[in-house]
């Protein structure tokens, strides 16, 4: 069956991790990969995760099925932490949430649970989004479309073109939006365009599916959820695909949940029973160690303390290397205003040079980003940043490629 089979293209980071394995330069600078990176360039288990596992360790007594929704003690934690303690969709029962492995399954559970109900629904998402979103989400059978969003002008969001795009839309039309850190540009929503939005969303009769990748390191725990609160406290239905791989640091234990927000706690119980037919027809059940890690962190409110200062110090780390960053570009570069990478959030943004640049960054300078110039902020660090910045003044100034 399978000898016709011919091999695909790998996707382009996977190559782009090798090259830079295979670099022997010491001066070698990985901006590539989607991983937080603290200032000795590793990425750690946290403190907290630390504690939290050994004392799971301690106590587990079995290691039997947890049921294909998952834990409910970490899935209420979740539900706790991105809509928070008192949120009105809470109080009247219409959140429900179920583990997933990772965001990734998070975002696939929510594509599979709209495909089921309407097939031929459109997700739209922004031009450009996360690489994976399309696999992901097209995957289910589910049909993408482009929204603007980005402004290279600016390295802002195009909001204007955004809306009037979002307004041409067809009722039901399902709008992917990120939370906060938009993957790859790092160009947020204010909480203003947050509520225009809302009224659009409102209006058209819009279904929004929100990507929470990256709370807490954007502007904080709270405000990186604002979006999410305001959208579910005022819309009868949100999907939001949650992910503890950067805030927990727990990549490789494939945590994640997704919460469906709906008009009656009636319709909410329906489509919970749904998503459980859909994880169980999938991945029956989801992994649970790092789900326990969360509820653990969550249990002890020491342990929860511990985990929020982790957080708040990555987040303090790549807000402080955007603005070195552009402290030492302005200096070696300054026919080039790169003040933008301080505006932006999260871990990504883009560089703003060609293909042809960044390659010769990479064969000339050792410096590893992917072909769209998206850098990891957080693969700086003190003492690659004016390397960086005079690598990229180099290339500049070369004759274009
Ligand atoms: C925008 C975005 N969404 C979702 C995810 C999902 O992450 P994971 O499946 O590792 O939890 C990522 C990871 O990089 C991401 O950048």
């Amino acid at each position: 069956m399978f000898e016709r089979l011919e091999s695909v293209i790998p996707d382009p980071i996977l190559g782009l991790m090798a090259a830079f394995r295979a670099d022997p330069d010491p001066r070698k600078v990985d901006l590539g990969v989607g991983v937080y990176r603290d200032d000795r360039g590793e990425t750690p288990v946290l403190e907290a995760v630390r504690r939290a596992e050994s004392a799971l360790l301690a106590r587990q007594s079995t290691k039997t099925y947890v049921g294909p929704a998952g834990n409910p003690a970490f899935n209420e934690a979740i539900e706790r932490l991105v809509l928070g303690e008192e949120h009105p969709t809470r109080l009247t029962a219409r959140v429900r949430t179920v583990q997933a492995p990772g965001g990734c399954g998070a975002l696939r559970l929510g594509a599979e649970l709209i495909r089921a109900v309407s097939p031929d629904s459109v997700v739209y998402v922004s031009t450009p989004t996360w690489a994976n979103h399309s696999p992901l989400l097209s995957g289910s059978g589910l049909k993408l479309a482009p929204y603007p969003y980005f402004d290279p002008a600016t390295g802002g969001v195009q909001f204007a073109a955004m809306t009037a795009a979002l307004a041409r839309l067809p009722a039901r039309a399902v709008v992917l939006l990120h939370a906060s850190c938009h993957n790859p540009t790092g160009a947020d929503l204010s909480p203003a365009q947050w509520r225009e939005l809302l009224e659009l969303l409102k209006r058209r009769q819009l279904l929004p599916f929100i990507d929470m990748a990256y709370q807490g390191l954007g502007e904080g725990l709270e405000a990186d959820a604002y979006g999410m609160r305001l959208f579910s406290a005022e819309l009868p239905e949100v999907l939001c695909a949650v992910s503890c791989s950067k805030n927990f640091g727990l990549y490789r234990e494939r945590t994640g949940a997704l919460q469906v927000i709906n008009e009656t706690p009636a319709a909410a119980d329906a489509a919970f029973s749904h998503l459980v037919r859909i994880a169980r027809g999938i991945w029956s059940m989801p992994p649970d160690h790092g789900a326990a890690i969360v509820h653990g962190i969550f249990a002890d409110a020491t342990l929860r303390t511990s985990w929020q200062a982790e957080v708040a110090a990555m987040r303090q780390r790549i807000q402080g290397l955007r603005h070195e960053v552009v402290k030492q570009l302005r200096q070696h570069c300054p026919q080039r205003d790169f003040g933008f990478i301080a505006t932006q959030r999260g871990m990504f943004s883009f560089l703003g040079i060609s293909a042809g640049q960044v390659r010769e960054l990479r064969e000339r300078h050792h410096v590893y980003m992917t072909d769209d110039s998206r850098m990891n902020i957080a693969g700086l660090r003190a003492q690659n940043l004016e390397y960086f910045a005079r690598a990229t003044a180099a290339v500049l100034s070369s004759p274009a490629r």
